[in-house]
């Protein structure tokens, strides 16, 4: 694709910023795939050393889920299990405290439905969106953006979120 500026000037997706939560198997090679879709990526890991691999490859490093938060205008997080998520999403420079309305936080962990209702209102409450949207797939398949992603949520959301989607995974339902 071409950057080649035209008199338009409607921002395209691929000039948005996105943060990434949890670097694991899972989120390091999803993260990969959305920085070689073009996009500018903020990471961020509990274990710092975990970013490295990621700002060798032109992300940035933040030092707290609220510095994701605050830089990006799409948050994706994958992270272990429940306690994980609803601590990077609520705790203490978590995701919220640095949200501001209408950024939306894409959810890749498998995590039981009632916390993923909690966080929809958490979010709502805030302003801001929740999309759940879990992946189908190892670390194999994300490594070659051939997850399957099953997404919930609010449809304009996740149109907007589209190409993002599309970065790491083969199949959107
Ligand atoms: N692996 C698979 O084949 C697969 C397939 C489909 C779905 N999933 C789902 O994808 C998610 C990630 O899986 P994974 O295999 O990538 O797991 P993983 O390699 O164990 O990575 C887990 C990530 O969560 C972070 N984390 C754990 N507890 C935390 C806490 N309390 N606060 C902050 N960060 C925390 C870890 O940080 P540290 O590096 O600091 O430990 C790490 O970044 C899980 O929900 C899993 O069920 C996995």
């Amino acid at each position: 694709m071409t950057t080649t500026s035209t008199s338009t000037t409607i921002p395209t997706e691929s000039a948005q910023n996105i943060g990434i939560i949890g670097l694991g198997r899972m989120g390091t090679a999803i993260a990969k795939n959305i920085l070689k879709s073009g996009f500018k990526v903020v990471v961020y890991n509990r274990s710092e050393e975990k970013t490295v691999p990621l700002t060798e490859l032109g992300a940035t490093k933040a030092r707290t889920p609220k510095e994701v938060a605050l830089k990006s205008d799409i948050v994706v997080s994958s992270l272990r299990d429940n306690d994980a998520v609803l601590d990077v999403v609520s705790g203490e420079d978590g995701i919220l405290s640095g949200f501001q309305p209408k950024k939306a936080h894409i959810g890749t962990s498998t995590i039981s439905p009632s916390l993923s209702t909690k966080l929809a209102g958490m979010h709502e409450k805030n302003g801001s969106l929740y999309l759940a949207a879990p992946v189908l797939g190892n670390p194999a398949a994300a490594k070659e953006a051939k997850l399957t992603t099953f997404v919930a949520g609010d449809v304009a959301s996740v149109k907007r979120c589209e190409r993002v989607f599309k970065s790491y995974s083969q199949l959107l339902i």
